[in-house]
């Protein structure tokens, strides 16, 4: 699937980002800090709300885990080695699926963990459902955290992601979208807040449903997200130099400013951010009501 030129750039930028704070240990110090992790994260998954992932996903040593966007491990690393399961983890950028490998050799994972480059609307998996090539062989565990307002092709990735789901399959992601009943120009304001491919066409319960998938739970976790970000944007303003030093003059103070306008969107209440578990929809019902 070809990727606009905006989305080129944000891969590349991302890229840049999983190679500059996984070199700094001030970065992952502020990382561990707020998150709780030393990955080089860039969603904003604390390790509390992994655990939890984890919990809801049934992980363990004989679960087949897929993540989407995966960056440079976390957190499927870290719920690779806490669960035992088998994980995939697939994203772009190469210097983040670099330091992946690197962590998951260094972690011991390697045997277990298999770190892909490939496109979330084009999986390079076979079939889990029926009908598929897969037969009931497919992922037992989907996740991406914050991946779908990072790229256009939302649809697809979740048709992919059922495409490869076995027929017991679970998925759960968060993600970050514009609140709704906005007047123009906070949507505006909110869009300019929020990961560069914020704006849907439609709410994810909706394209959920029509691509083929349950709805089992939803959650609101924008206020979790506030004070992360709030934690965040605090330690990096005291780190400035380590943050343009990584970064490079020009890059923190691009950063810099995108961080003001998240802040002013969170303020203002402008963004969500919100957790959807689902399972493939018809599987179930179809086998229970087999005579
Ligand atoms: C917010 S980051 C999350 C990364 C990591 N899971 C973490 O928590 O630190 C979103 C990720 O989505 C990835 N991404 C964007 N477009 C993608 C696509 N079409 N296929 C797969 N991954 C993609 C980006 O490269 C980025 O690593």
């Amino acid at each position: 699937m070809p990727r606009t030129a905006s989305e080129q750039a944000l891969i590349e930028r991302f890229s840049r980002t999983y190679r500059h704070l996984t070199q700094s240990e001030t970065m992952l110090g502020i990382e561990r800090a707020v998150c709780g992790c030393d990955y080089g994260c860039t969603s904003w998954t604390t390790r509390e709300e992994a655990d939890d992932i984890g919990n809801i996903l049934g992980l363990g040593p004989a679960t087949r885990y897929l993540e989407i966007g995966a960056g440079s491990g976390w957190p499927g690393l870290y719920l690779a080695k806490r669960t035992g399961c088998e994980a995939a983890l697939i994203d772009l950028p190469l210097e983040g699926l670099q330091a992946a490998r690197e962590r998951a050799a260094k972690d011991g994972l390697a045997d277990r963990c298999r770190i892909v480059q490939a496109d979330g609307a084009a999986l390079p998996f076979a079939g889990g459902g029926p009908g598929g090539p897969g037969g009931s062989g497919g992922f037992d565990a989907i996740y991406h955290s914050d991946v779908l307002c990072c790229l256009i092709e939302k649809q697809a990735v979740l048709e992919e992601c059922r495409r490869i789901a076995g027929d017991e399959a679970k998925m759960v992601f968060s993600v970050i979208s514009i609140a709704p009943g906005l007047s123009d120009a906070d949507y505006e304001t909110a869009a300019a807040g929020g990961p560069t491919f914020i704006e849907s066409p439609m709410d994810y319960a909706e394209m959920l449903a029509r691509t083929g998938w349950t709805v089992t739970a939803r959650g609101d976790v924008t206020a979790e997200y506030s004070e992360t970000f709030g934690n965040m944007f605090g330690f990096e303003k005291t780190n400035i130099d380590e943050f343009e030093r990584v970064h490079g003059a020009e890059g923190a103070a691009e950063l810099m400013g995108r961080r003001e306008r998240t802040l002013e969107a969170l303020e203002r209440d402008l963004l969500r951010r919100e957790i959807f578990a689902a399972v493939p929809a018809g599987v179930r019902m179809a086998r229970d009501f087999q005579p």
